[in-house]
């Protein structure tokens, strides 16, 4: 693959370097382009408008999730996002969940849907028939079988590296090779780890033709995370996170990967014990803005709004924290991790807007 580097002169003494042969752009069937392969994952609550938007205007796809939200906020956060751009994005649903939201979304007119944890089925043909593109997140070959089965426009190829709940058992490039070989051209999307551009490329060269990052964009200015949580992203390192079950909430099947913190270790300590046996498991640990009381084991990670000891609250992290160097805006981050993927396959340049 080869990469020039164009040079433009701004003024006598400013050079700047744009646009390096860029990655290839991501094709999602006939729905839509995207031009620069990085998705945002849905992040639950920490994925706002203000993320998904600069996400996709800075070239990449963008998303909400919607597995939890109330149904009329939903439409209205899908309406805010078509507002604020008019590139594509993706709305998600958790299968575990029923998606009440569904079909009043891709009335408003989301362009994209994710499915995870289950396969679309009948969903896929209510979402086409809307003219929106599905995508489902598998975390098997089999499981890709079955979505592909079920006539899904892209594959989402999750790792058992990634942050949040983790669907997948397998390493990501152990699972990404044999689910490309069977998706004979749909696009796959590669996730789980993944925090920086030399990442991005070493998927990319592994046959993914993008790169779905989660923790990554926790770590940037526009996520509703808490800045305590943001910060301690930051410092972390991947043998902080731990695969478990400790913040089950109401979803006690999903494993959950998180940063190690006091209630986990004082769980742990205490011997794992299931709800009813654990230790502290009647404190509110934390309060909503709106004075909600989240308890100790609950699966709600902190967000900006919450007061109290944010850092007992459960931590999604994915093993690729310890590449996270900085909380950046989200389009500085597409255009870095862009222009280090770039750099990664072979190119020299950076891709600036
Ligand atoms: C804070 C957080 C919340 C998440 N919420 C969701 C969600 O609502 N729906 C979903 O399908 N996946 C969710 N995930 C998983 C991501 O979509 C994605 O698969 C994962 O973040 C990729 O791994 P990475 O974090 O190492 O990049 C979440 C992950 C994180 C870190």
């Amino acid at each position: 693959m080869g990469f020039r580097v164009r040079v433009k002169y701004l003024s006598s003494n400013i050079r700047v370097r744009v646009d390096a042969v860029p990655l290839p752009s991501l094709c999602i069937g006939d729905y839509f382009r995207v031009e620069r392969p990085i998705l945002q994952a849905p992040i639950g609550s920490l994925a706002t408008v203000g993320l998904a938007a600069a996400v996709s205007n800075a070239g990449g796809l963008g998303s909400l999730a919607l597995t939890w939200t109330d149904l009329n906020l939903a439409v209205d956060r899908v309406r805010a996002l078509r507002a604020a751009t008019s590139s594509p994005f993706f709305v998600n649903f958790a299968l575990a969940f029923e998606p009440h939201a569904l079909q009043h979304v891709l009335d408003a007119g989301a362009p994209a849907v994710t499915f995870s944890w289950g396969l679309p089925g009948e969903l896929t043909k209510l979402v086409h028939g809307s003219g929106a593109a599905v995508g489902v997140q598998v975390g098997s070959l089999a499981g890709a079988k079955s979505a592909l089965d079920d006539g899904c426009d892209f594959l989402i190829c999750q790792g058992v590296e990634a942050g949040g709940h983790v669907q997948s058992s397998i390493p990501l490039r152990e699972l990404l090779h044999v689910v490309v070989a069977e998706a004979c051209g749909i696009p796959v999307i590669a996730a789980g780890g993944l925090a920086d551009g030399a990442d991005i490329a070493d998927v990319l060269r592994l046959g993914a033709n993008g790169a779905m990052l989660g923790t990554r964009f926790v770590a940037t200015t526009e996520s509703h995370a808490h800045p305590a949580y943001k910060s301690l992203l930051v410092e972390s390192s991947c043998r902080d996170t731990v695969l478990t079950s400790c913040f089950n909430g109401d979803w006690p099947l999903a494993l959950q990967r998180v940063l190690r913190n006091r209630t986990l270790n004082e769980w742990e300590r205490a011997g794992c014990g299931p709800p009813g046996r654990r230790p502290g498991e009647n404190e509110v640990t934390v309060r909503q803005t709106d004075g909600k009381a989240i308890m100790r084991y609950d699966d709600t990670p902190p967000n900006a709004g919450m007061v109290g000891d944010v850092l007992s609250c459960c931590l999604y992290a994915g093993t690729g924290v310890e590449k996270i160097q900085s909380i950046m805006s989200a389009q500085a981050l597409v255009y870095e991790l862009c222009s280090d993927a770039a750099a990664a396959l072979g190119g020299s340049g950076s891709q600036a807007p």
